[in-house]
């Protein structure tokens, strides 16, 4: 799926020029590809649709209501982790029987949102939330599905930051303490603990982790199953991890293979969470080179995204690739310099790309791809920056998603004390 590609030395969204995108919303912008979104949530649909499995996008990837509104069209139902992700759901009216609930910490006000719009189901991670859970699904006078989120202690291999299937992580339950609670599931009356939940990590390459995660699962399900606990929904979580620089990750396809033997074995209706896979490559960041700076050995390149407007190099040095919106022809290129790519935010860690090849001047225009998912959605106000715009193209067509804040809204809840 190319949907960003060069036609001559222009870089081109299926079939919009984005030289004229950024002439109309100027930059910092994000942009994003219908048809890679619908294109891979299609792929995994098919991978999966010998167990027809329920694909739930999960939300905090991108949440911006029109690509849930995209994606709940096509028949996706939502992973959510917050009041807010609840609200968006509801905006975009999400069917309430395809939404799933995670998340460590669920206040009672979201339980109980949860609880009355009649999600589909919690995974639940702990005791005291099960009890919570169930003491105001009583009040509410209603029985909610519950799965359990269990920890299955395996190694992701991926960025310590996002894994979250290994013991010494706060998530989900262990194996053994699980067991007991679905030994014991009576005593809550007003809960159907019917499915298992994992989530183990997220950019996770290759299929073994979740394999082997699966397959504990399984011998888990077989020990209850024999003690007469009959599960019906088994929830393997998002976590499948996409290309960003060299990357040979598992296609879809090859990780069905791997996963619905075990899958069929285990006789549970399957559940999948993805987010990255679904709109990690589906979206760049586009942002003009507002200087070139030289100092002896090296040069900087101070464009006018920042790390606010994406996190992830910062955060967990991540690499996105950086590619420029007009191709110079070979000719005229300037004398091609390894360059760190830098925002104007006071720190050093806010950087998109070190020592990358890339040949530039003041007021061109870079695209920092792979940034469809956590992207915007984990973008700030840090140094009152106002966050991005952001544009979905589909064919020919572009459309204004989300509008480039103002100061206004920047201080917008702000109080000013004269004390
Ligand atoms: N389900 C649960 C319970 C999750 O916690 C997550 C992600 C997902 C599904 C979706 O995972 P995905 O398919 O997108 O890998 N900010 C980080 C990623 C954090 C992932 C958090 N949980 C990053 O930029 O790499």
């Amino acid at each position: 799926m190319h949907e960003f590609k060069y036609k001559g030395n222009d870089f081109y969204c299926e079939s919009v020029k984005l030289k004229n995108l950024v002439k109309r919303y100027s930059t910092p912008l994000y942009i994003y590809s219908y048809n890679v979104i619908a294109g891979r949530f299609a792929r995994l649909q098919k991978a999966f649709r010998p167990v027809s499995a329920l694909i739930c996008y999960s939300v905090k990837a991108n949440s911006n209501l029109s690509i849930l509104k995209c994606l709940v069209k096509l028949g996706a139902g939502l992973d959510i982790v917050s009041g807010g992700e609840l609200y968006r759901a509801k905006m975009v009216k999400c069917p309430p029987g395809r939404i799933v609930y995670a998340s460590v910490g669920k206040t009672e006000k979201e339980i109980r949102e949860a609880i009355e719009y009649g999600i589909f189901m919690f995974n639940a991670e702990s005791e005291q939330e099960l009890d919570k859970i169930n003491t105001i699904a009583k009040r509410l006078k209603k029985k909610t599905n519950v799965s359990l989120r269990i920890n299955p202690d395996v190694e992701p291999k991926t960025h310590r930051y996002i894994t979250t299937g290994k013991k010494e992580t706060k998530f989900g339950i262990d194996i053994d303490s699980a067991r007991k609670i679905f030994l014991s599931r009576r005593k809550y009356g007003n809960l159907n603990i019917i499915g298992i939940h994992i989530h183990i990590g997220s950019q996770v390459i290759t299929a073994a982790p979740f394999v082997k995660a699966i397959k504990k699962i399984k011998s888990l399900n077989d020990r209850l199953r024999a003690r007469g606990v009959l599960l019906r929904y088994f929830n393997i979580g998002g976590g499948l991890g996409i290309v960003y620089d060299k990357e040979k990750p598992q296609t879809a396809h090859e990780f069905a293979q791997r996963a619905l033997p075990l899958l069929k074995e285990a006789g549970l209706k399957v559940i999948l969470e993805p987010g990255r896979f679904i709109l990690g490559n589906a979206g760049i960041l586009v942002t003009k080179v507002l200087y070139v700076k030289d100092i002896p050995h090296k040069r900087f390149v101070i464009v006018d995204a920042a790390m606010n407007d994406l996190l992830r190099p910062a955060l967990y040095g991540a690499y996105h690739k950086i590619v420029p919106l007009f191709r110079r022809a070979k000719s005229q290129e300037l004398r091609a310099k390894s360059v760190d790519v830098v925002g104007p935010v006071c720190e050093s860690g806010d950087f998109f790309g070190k020592e990358r090849k890339l040949s530039v001047k003041k007021e061109d225009y870079l695209a920092v791809l792979g940034t469809g998912a956590y992207g915007f959605s984990m973008s700030s106000n840090y140094n009152s920056r106002r966050r991005c715009a952001e544009v979905l193209v589909k064919g020919n067509k572009s459309y204004l998603i989300r509008e480039r804040e103002t100061y206004k809204d920047l201080v917008s809840k702000e109080i000013i004390v004269d004390i």
